[in-house]
Order: C-alpha cells, then sequence, then structure tokens
C-alpha cells in the first residue's frame, strides 16, 4: 500500500498520479487534501509520514507546489526519508543508496509526464544496501541524539 497527500498546490497533479497508479494497478491510500481550497502542507506530510512510519504504508509521495516545504514536514516524522526528486536519475539514486521511503514532487516545477517517470522510478527501484545501509544507519542514529 502507497500512501499519497498533497497541498492544494499538489492536489491537480495528485489526481494524476492516484489515476496513474489506478492504471497500473498499484493499491494507494490518499491522505487528502481534497480539493484546490488553499490549505497547510504540514498537515498532509506528516500524514504520509505518520502513515509510512508506522507500516500501515510501505511507501509514499508528498506532494506541493515545489515539494520542499511538505518534504521538510516528512522528514521530521523519525523513521522517514523523503526525498525531493526533479528528475529520474535522483528518484533512481534516492531508492537505491538512500532507501528513501517518501518521493517528494514539485507540482509547479514539474510537467506531468516527467512526474509520473519519477512515480515509476521510484516505485521500480530497490535499495542497494551494503556500504549504504551502513549510511542510512548513521541517519537513524542522528535521530537517536
Ligand atoms: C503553497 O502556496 C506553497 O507554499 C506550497 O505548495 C509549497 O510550495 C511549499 O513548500
Amino acid at each position: 500500500m502507497l500512501a499519497i497527500g498533497s497541498d492544494h498546490g499538489g492536489f491537480a497533479l495528485k489526481q494524476e498520479i492516484m489515476e496513474h497508479l489506478r492504471e497500473k494497478g498499484i493499491a494507494y491510500k490518499d491522505f487528502g487534501t481534497d480539493s484546490a481550497d488553499s490549505c497547510d502542507y504540514p498537515i498532509y506530510g506528516e500524514a504520509v509520514a505518520r502513515a509510512v512510519a508506522a507500516g500501515e504504508c510501505e511507501r509514499g509521495i508528498c506532494i506541493c507546489g515545489t515539494g520542499i516545504g511538505i518534504s521538510i514536514a516528512a522528514n521530521k516524522v523519525k523513521g522517514i526519508r523523503a526525498a525531493l526528486c526533479g528528475d529520474c536519475f535522483s528518484a533512481d539514486m534516492a531508492r537505491r543508496h538512500n532507501d528513501a521511503n517518501i518521493l517528494a514532487l514539485g507540482a509547479r516545477t514539474l510537467g506531468s509526464g516527467l512526474a509520473l517517470r519519477i512515480v515509476d522510478t521510484f516505485l521500480e527501484t530497490e535499495f542497494e544496501g551494503g556500504r549504504h545501509a551502513r549510511r542510512v544507519g548513521l541517519i537513524h542514529e542522528i535521530e537517536t541524539r
């Protein structure tokens, strides 16, 4: 199960991504927002992050205007590694090297064609482990200090 959430800035792109996921048969849970009315991105970033951190969802996708605010909010939740990606190479590396568990996207910085490719890359790429697992472990040690 995938968690997905956005603010008003990401609402239209979220609708396109959810349609894309339905076409691919990928199950998701939508944590809002439910319209293009102005709202506050930390609420949705936290909701997606909590679902992933609790294990209710394996991975998440967060969208706001730039992807910056919602990724900052998601990364405040323990256990979350949210990666803001504007290209497929970054999405690939965020999975391979960083084991990113949330993809953040900027709806105002990306066309939807590229955004969907980034989503596919994020969902299809596995973590490489090895030396990268040590580094991800060091990130989580920061959370204990
Ligand atoms: C909302 O206007 C905008 O600030 C938000 O979508 C996002 O870009 C914040 O980082």
